[in-house]
């Protein structure tokens, strides 16, 4: 592993933003279901995603989170109207940042480029990373599957942090909080760190990150 790679990329959501920052207005929108609904949400989304590709059949971010909410509505029993459905969808262009980010940014920035690399449409992107200030850190190198055309774990997608950031594999290291995604960045050659925030085991997906920390302020810690 390169203890002290050029620059540093993160994955967007579960990483830098916590999706279940949605729960609060899930709870107000619908009593007592509000976890229930954002665990459905996320991992409906992301299962969309995977299956999305291997089908070739790839839509945008914002419409696979559209249908992966419709579907968890209606597997919940959770009958929703066009505001309760705008209103979770806007959320998710405003979620809240874990708390430790912006401390930990600012630190890890201090020798090196900072980039993010997600599934997320550049608009959902854009909108996410100015609603929290991010943009001092990240500038323009945000970067979007949308480019690709495919999603995560496919090495089209890590391929283009490569060409924005005009590095090779070797010069970059990739932090996700999503262990699979940790393991196909590491598959693609960049060093992977796993922010490993629900403490679950390692992916058995023979890639293993590198390391891994309980938060970015761990990984600041290691590496500033
Ligand atoms: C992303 C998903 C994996 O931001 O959370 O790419």
């Amino acid at each position: 592993m390169k203890a002290d790679p050029q620059a540093l990329v993160f994955d967007a959501y579960g990483t830098l933003f916590d999706v279940h920052s949605v729960t609060r207005l899930a709870d107000s929108l619908f009593p007592g279901r509000g976890a229930a609904l954002s665990q459905a949400w996320r991992g409906k989304q992301l299962e969309y995603t995977w299956l999305r590709s291997l089908m070739g059949r790839y839509d945008d971010f914002n419409a696979v989170t559209a249908d992966s909410l419709d579907w968890s509505l209606e597997s919940l029993g959770l009958a929703a109207g066009a505001r309760e459905r705008d209103a979770l969808m806007q959320a998710y262009r405003t979620l809240a940042t874990f708390p430790e980010v912006r401390a930990a940014l600012a630190r890890l920035g201090a020798r090196r480029t900072l980039a993010i690399l997600s599934n997320g449409h550049p608009d959902m992107l854009d909108a996410v990373v100015d609603h929290n200030e991010l943009r001092v850190h990240f500038g323009e190198r945000v970067y979007s599957v949308h480019e690709a055309g495919v999603f995560k774990p496919d090495p089209r997608v890590y391929a283009l942090a490569c060409t924005g950031l005009e590095l090779p594999a070797e010069s970059i290291g990739f932090v996700s909080s999503n262990g699979w995604d940790a393991a196909g960045a590491r598959s693609f050659g960049f060093a992977a760190w796993w922010v490993n925030r629900g403490r679950a085991p390692v992916e058995r997906l023979g890639s293993p990150p590198d390391a891994v920390v309980g938060d970015l302020a761990q990984l600041a810690d290691l590496l500033a």
